[in-house]
């Protein structure tokens, strides 16, 4: 099955998806590591859209339809979109891409959660620059201080965009461009919303209801 995780900045979008892949098999397209990914390559691409993430801007449709559409030419299934779409024409450009390679979108999972626990999340979150896992100065820290739990890396890092002014942003460019999809996904019968504020575990609990009511 395929679905979208769509919620705000620090909605725990990541944290899921790393979980369904974990535990399901799926795989995870998330348009923010794939551009977070171009600029550490110092590719073109990469080089143009850095100040526009920085900022808290969302970058082009046309650049972000692009990567995805690379992913699905790839074939597979079970896809996690996580960060994606983030526009009507964003929505449009993967109902067309699915139609293409012959697979269905199952479910959109609207995750959830207030403002002021996206502000604690986002700005106490860091990263293993290895492996991607996630982590939370409170909520989620390392077994052992300075070093991955999953890996063993001590490439721990933050985002660039992970600061208050940044994020202030990054939720105006949600509640603007974003949150319409909500409607329009509902509109088609596969939005389900779960309440992303509780704990970890019982977050993803919920998110497998979903998946297996369906
Ligand atoms: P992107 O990388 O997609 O960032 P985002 O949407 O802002 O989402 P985040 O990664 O910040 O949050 P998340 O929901 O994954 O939360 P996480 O699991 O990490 O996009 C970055 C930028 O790229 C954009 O601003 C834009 O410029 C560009 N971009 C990307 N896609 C684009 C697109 N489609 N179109 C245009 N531009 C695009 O969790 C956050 C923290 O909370 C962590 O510390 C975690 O440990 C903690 N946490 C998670 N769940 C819980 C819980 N249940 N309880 C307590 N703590 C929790
Ligand atoms: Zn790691």
């Amino acid at each position: 099955i395929n679905i979208i995780l769509l919620g705000p900045p620090g909605a725990g979008k990541g944290t899921q998806a790393r979980r369904l892949v974990e535990e399901r098999g799926m795989v995870q397209l998330s348009t923010g590591d794939m551009l977070r990914e171009a600029r550490n390559s110092g590719t073109e691409m990469g080089k143009r859209v850095a100040q526009v993430m920085d900022r808290g801007e969302l970058v082009t449709d046309e650049i972000v339809i692009g990567l995805i559409r690379e992913k699905l030419a790839g074939g597979g299934n079970g896809f996690i979109f996580d960060g994606f779409p983030r526009t009507l024409a964003q929505a449009d450009a993967l109902a067309d891409l699915l139609d293409e390679v012959g697979q269905p979108l199952d479910a959109v999972i609207e995750m959830r959660v207030d403002d002021e626990a996206l502000v604690n999340r986002i700005t106490k979150r860091f990263t293993c620059g290895d492996c991607g896992e996630v982590y939370h100065d409170e909520t989620k820290p390392t077994a052992k201080d300075g070093v991955c739990d999953v890996c063993g890396s001590s490439d721990l890092k933050r985002r660039a965009d992970d600061n208050e002014d940044s994020l202030k942003t990054r939720l105006l460019e949600y509640y603007k461009k974003t949150s319409p999809l909500i409607g329009y996904y509902y509109a088609k019968g596969k939005l389900s919303t779960v309440d992303g504020l509780g704990e970890i575990d019982a977050v993803a609990g919920e998110i497998s209801g979903v998946l297996d009511k369906g």
